[in-house]
């Protein structure tokens, strides 16, 4: 039996990277795309979508754009790291398939209102706004979610855009606080596991010898994105970070964690964003996620590769 998955993102190269996996397996079935705003403003998270999906010459998938702005803050984006248009490494053409009339938000209750209970996925890789949004406007719909598996956050890594936060909990922690609070069953890929996911030039390598427009895109993407890691961490390669959410569901196999309580600092400017995960068990906060810190990360990167050739 397939998976219904609907993927929230702000695409974002690693996000694209992340899309591909998905409509490449044949256990998810993707309902739809919901874009957010994050890595770069929505007009071009919604476009930077559609160029995917067309790429992967699933003109079928609904994407649909949703929020534009964080809750209650201004947006922080990330061009530094993904290039100007979110995508940047290669020209690919502006795509043609049309942008959903309706608003990511409302596709997203309509969704979990209409499929029968626990029978949905929310897969976020970006700001959680658009999913707490849908959380508030119509809580009925969180008990009919059968999980949530996202990338954000992080506890022994602590922080990528700025010391103690990592960017998609930095950039609206109202949101991720609501979505951790709400008692979903959560699963969580924070930068603790997807910095032991770093491509290396054989894996890049490996993308670009599947010899296909995707596989090429993808190596490109990733040679892009790898000389603002490399240069600031001076490692090897970089984090493909939203890819895990998907391979996780592929195969749980390949990742360990701890169940454990994790909440999100809103109130600081210092540590705004922190997600202040209790590992140890040094509290008796009732734990509300996953958290996951280990990968096979050979195993991961033989997924992406054998799964993008399939397209
Ligand atoms: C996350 O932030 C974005 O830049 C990436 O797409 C990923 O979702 C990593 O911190
Ligand atoms: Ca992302």
């Amino acid at each position: 039996m397939t998976r219904k998955i609907i993927i929230d993102t702000d695409p974002g190269q690693d996000d694209a990277v992340a899309i591909l996996l998905a409509l490449a397996s044949p256990e998810l079935e993707v309902l739809g795309i919901t874009a957010v705003a994050g890595n770069v403003p929505l007009p071009l998270t919604a476009k930077n979508a559609r160029v995917v999906c067309e790429l992967a010459d699933r003109v079928d998938i609904p994407v649909f754009a949703g929020c534009d702005a964080p809750l209650t803050r201004p947006l922080v984006t990330a061009e530094h790291v993904h290039g100007k248009t979110g995508l940047d490494g290669i020209d690919l053409p502006d795509p043609k398939m049309p942008l959903q009339d309706a608003h990511a938000v409302d596709f997203i209750v309509d969704t979990l209102r209409q499929e029968p209970a626990g029978t949905v996925t929310l897969c976020p890789l970006g700001p959680l706004t658009n999913i707490a949004t849908a959380f508030s406007r119509a809580p009925e719909i969180v008990g009919k979610v059968q999980d949530i598996v996202l990338m954000g956050g992080a506890y022994f890594q602590v922080g990528n855009i700025t010391p103690a936060a990592e960017f998609n909990i930095y950039v609206d922690p109202e949101a991720a606080e609501i979505v951790f609070k709400s008692g979903v069953s959560l699963t969580v890929k924070p930068l603790d596991v997807t910095h032991k996911a770093l491509t290396t030039r054989s894996r890049v390598e490996a993308f670009r010898a599947l010899g296909t427009p995707v596989g090429h895109a993808v190596a490109a993407w990733t040679d892009f994105f790898e000389r603002f890691d490399i240069a600031k961490y001076g490692s090897a390669g970089a984090p493909l970070h939203d890819p895990t959410v998907i391979a996780y569901l592929l195969k749980p196999e390949l990742f360990s964690g701890r169940y454990i309580n994790v909440e999100i600092e809103t109130r600081s400017d210092l540590t705004r964003g922190m997600t202040v995960a209790d590992w140890w068990g040094v509290t008796d906060r009732k734990p509300n996620a996953l958290f996951i810190g280990d990968v096979d990360a050979d195993g991961f990167y033989r997924l992406l590769t054998d799964r993008l050739a399939r397209l």
